[in-house]
């Protein structure tokens, strides 16, 4: 019932506060952590923080997939070289996917959990194909809207009683992404110096776990879609349920496979199925590669907030 899970929300919170010192335990910023993307919590500074695992903390499942860890890790962000203006954040560290059989409910309670630590932004990262033909694995591309195909086919993560205490019944989604929180990403790739491409774009959410299929990835593209992933939007559409701010940020790892397929009525036929497809570590190798470049921009934008 709402009841459980406000109750549940109320625990988990309870089991934070009673483990983090104060000074993190009112965090300002949740970051969220994409494949391959962990290493994001190593820019927190100094030797403050706090590492929660998942599995001591009521109401959190375990994350399952490669390269994502499953733990909270609280402490202080920023490039104040004075390390006086740090901000304290969390970093979920390993999320929780639908595809690996959770409910959106289960899969989005860190947020409902973060926001009622108190937190006001949430950076939101994620691994993502390409659909834009123009998007090359290893550039970026920050979000400005999405598609949520499971969400308007009714597998929505507001289904149910609304949580009153959280936020309105029928929330907007037109003004999700924050500008300025955009134009400060922008404007701090400028200052780092960084020679990746960084485009502004349309992110599908599909429930997965299949890579999409050539002619999906057509689809999408014909539909307005930029990159497509298996995450993100749901802690999206819950964290502004309740009017927090926030930034999305897609690394793209790989391009989604849109060549028609091959055809047994063709002799020569074109390039075989088999080549060009999308995997996992494909996904996780670019992530790699770019990571400390995501990482550097993350640790900028908190520093401003
Ligand atoms: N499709 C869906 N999700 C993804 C992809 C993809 O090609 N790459 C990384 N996450």
């Amino acid at each position: 019932s709402t009841q459980d899970y406000y109750d549940l929300i109320a625990d988990a919170t309870a089991s934070i506060r009673d483990r983090v010192p104060a000074h993190l335990a009112s965090p300002k910023v949740l970051i969220i952590c994409g494949s391959g993307l962990g290493g994001i919590a190593s820019r927190i500074k100094g030797d403050a923080e706090v590492i929660l695992h998942y599995e001591t903390i009521p109401g959190f499942q375990k994350s399952t997939v490669a390269g994502h860890a499953g733990h909270l890790q609280f402490g202080l962000m920023g490039i104040d070289p004075n390390q006086d203006n740090l901000v304290p954040v969390i970093c979920m560290v390993g999320r929780l996917h639908f595809y690996e059989g959770y409910s959106f409910q289960a899969a989005t309670f860190p947020v409902r959990v973060a926001t009622e630590l108190g937190v006001e932004t949430v950076i939101i990262t994620n691994a993502a194909g390409g659909v834009n033909p123009r998007y090359v694995p290893g550039d970026l591309m920050i979000m400005n809207d999405h598609i949520n195909f499971p969400g308007l086919s009714g597998q929505h993560p507001l289904k149910g009683p609304n949580l009153e205490k959280f936020g309105p019944r029928f929330p907007a989604t037109s003004d999700a992404y924050d500008l300025e929180l955009r134009k400060a990403l922008i404007h701090q790739a400028e200052a780092a110096n960084l020679s990746r491409t960084i485009h502004e774009g349309v992110y599908a959410f599909v429930s997965g776990p299949t890579f999409e299929s050539r002619a999906e990835v057509r689809m999408l593209r014909l539909m307005g879609a930029d990159a497509v992933g298996m995450s993100s939007v749901p802690e999206v559409v819950v964290a502004r349920h309740s009017g927090l701010k926030v930034l999305g940020l897609s690394l793209i790892t790989n391009s989604g496979v849109s060549d028609p397929p091959t055809s047994a009525f063709i002799d020569d036929s074109q390039t075989p199925d088999s080549k060009g497809h999308a995997s996992h570590e494909e996904v996780l190798l670019h992530a790699q590669e770019a990571a400390q470049d995501v990482e550097t921009l993350v640790e900028r934008l908190v520093g401003l907030l």
